[in-house]
Parts: structure tokens; sequence; C-alpha cells
């Protein structure tokens, strides 16, 4: 499996398939068991990955950059003052010059165009590490958390609370190829884009799932597993803040919603969490929320899909 992973880019959820996303998680599960193995493995021995980033992050800078560290490797970090995208140099040139020196590029970026760009031109692997429209390693770690709860993704029901964004389209897709269920409640006129709506309905058609966008949150986590939720405005987003505050009133996760789901349900959020707007601060901290569990994951996720992408 490793070597159907090498070399390869990962821009979107769906340039995995059901059993390379197994073989991903499988290995983050042994990587995360024992961190010492990994650091004597040393799979990313003498190798580097460059991280442009367009937009702010805790989590996805510092789960690469320690990821690559623990594997051996170096991580460069390139701020969006440092190489100004598409503004100082073209995104064309930006790939060519960097996959002459580093071993694999992650991206955060606005549009999605960009880290198509990138690994267009890149002669090395491409991590989408966020843009407006997927946030396929977010989904990894999410899925690999699930399965640590529940010991499985097929058959599953995962709702997703709020804004049909970026983290909720990866989502959606991840559900359709594994075969879980997601359930999206949002209001009207927040729904994930249409195209993708039917791209996941027809992948689901074939591995049993169901992608269902309803209006009502408790519609949504009925018999949900898992209830996910995100920010109500996404980076790029700020100065719409005061007018989804408005609309997706009533879409929090809290924990009047969290009893209408299974009662084994877990809490899931890609975090940083806005308090008091999707997501209420009990919820969090719950037996059942699974929030830093996955925000660790994020580490263990990548750095098997990093190590399956760079393999010799
Ligand atoms: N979840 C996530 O991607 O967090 P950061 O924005 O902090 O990287
Ligand atoms: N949807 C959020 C996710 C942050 C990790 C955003 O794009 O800002």
């Amino acid at each position: 499996m490793a070597s159907s992973l090498r070399g390869r880019h990962f821009i979107d959820m769906k340039n995995l398939s059901r059993d390379e996303i197994t073989a991903v998680l499988d290995h983050a599960d042994e990587m995360k068991r024992d961190r010492n193995a990994v650091r004597k493995a040393a799979p990313m021995f003498g190798k580097t990955m460059a991280m442009i980033f367009q937009k702010p992050s805790l989590r996805t800078r510092v789960s690469f950059e320690t990821g690559m560290t623990l594997m051996g490797g170096h991580a460069i970090y390139l701020s969006p003052n440092d190489i100004s995208l598409g503004i100082r140099e073209t995104i064309e040139d930006i790939a060519i010059v960097l996959s002459r020196f580093a071993d694999v590029i992650m991206a955060r970026v606005f549009g999605h165009d960009i880290v198509e760009g990138l690994a267009k031109y890149s002669r090395v692997p491409v991590i989408n590490g966020l843009s407006d429209a997927e946030h396929p390693c977010q989904i990894l770690a999410d899925l690999q958390t699930i399965r640590e709860r529940k010991h499985r993704l097929e058959g599953l029901t995962t709702a997703f609370i709020g804004d049909g964004n970026n983290v909720c389209v990866s989502m959606m897709y991840a559900g359709a190829i594994v075969g879980m269920n997601v359930a999206v409640a949002c209001p009207a006129g927040y729904e994930p884009p249409q195209p993708a709506t039917d791209e996941c309905r027809a992948i689901a058609a074939k591995t049993g799932a169901t992608i269902r966008i309803v209006r009502e949150p408790a519609d949504a986590v009925q018999n949900a597993d898992a209830v996910y939720t995100d920010v109500w405005a996404s980076m790029g987003q700020e100065s719409e803040a005061a007018k989804r505050r408005e609309a997706f009133r009533g879409f929090q996760v809290n924990m009047a919603l969290m009893r209408q789901a299974r009662p084994d349900a877990i809490v899931l959020h890609c975090l940083p969490a806005h308090y008091g707007e999707e997501i209420d601060y009990a919820a969090t901290r719950s037996p059942n929320s699974a929030i830093f569990d996955e925000a660790e994951n994020r580490m263990h996720a990548q750095n098997a899909l990093v190590a399956m992408l760079c393999a010799d």
C-alpha cells in the first residue's frame, strides 16, 4: 500500500480510496502507539518539508513541524509575508523552486486553485493543509479519532452542525468513501456546494453511506455516533461574522443537543473553537468529547500520510 501512495499529492479527500485511507489510519495508529519507534525508524531522515501559509494556524503548523522532527526530518515555515504567493512570485515558479530543495510541500491557502497549481508544477508531493474548499488532513485525524472510540467507520453516522464549509465538505467525501453516513444541519444559504454534495452522494451510492442535508440540528443528530462542528465564519470570512452569528443562531452543539444523539456519541471540533457560538464549553469538556485527541491525531495521521507519500 505504501508504494501506491508514494510520490502522490493529497489535495482533495477523494484523492484517497477507502483502502488507502484505511492504510494511512492503520499506520497512524501504529505510529501513535510508539513514538520512540518512530523516532528510531526516522522515516523522514534527511528530508525537508516546505510549509506555505497564507492563513494563521496553531495545529497545522505545529503538528506538521513536530511530526517532521519526530520522523528525523525538518520543516521550514514560510509565512504569508515570506513569499507573498502570486504577488512576489508566481505559483508555478514557487512550486518549481521549492521542489528543487524540499521533499514535500504543505500549503494552507485561500483559493483551492492555489494548492492545485502548486501540485501541477511541483515534482514532489503537495499536501493541502486547508484551502477555502477542503481540509482533508483534518479529516484524516478525525477518522482516526472516530475509529479509536468506535473501532470502525463503516455504518456509523457523523452529524455535522453548522456551516457547509471546507471541513464539512472533506467530511462528506470521507464518509462517502469509507461508508460512513454524514448528516449536515445548516441554515438555508449555508449548505455545502451542490456539486460536492452531488459527487459525495454518487460515491456514497456505491459504499452504502447516506449524505443528508437537513435544516434542524436535532434531525441531524438522531442516531449520530459523532457530532461535529466548526466555526460559523471561516478564515477569510471575518467581515461576515456578525451576519453569520444571526444566521446560525440555534446551530450550537451543546449538552441539550448531545442528549438527542446516541448516549455514547462523541463530540468533535477541528478547533479553534468560538465558545458560546458554534459550541458550548461544557460539551467540549464532557466525557464524550474527543476534541483534544482529535488535535493530537493531526500529527499521527499526517506523519503516516507524509511517510507514505515520501517513501523511498
Ligand atoms: N484545525 C486546524 O487546522 O487548526 P489550525 O487552524 O490551528 O491549524
Ligand atoms: N473552517 C475553518 C477551519 C479552521 C481549522 C476555517 O477555514 O477557518
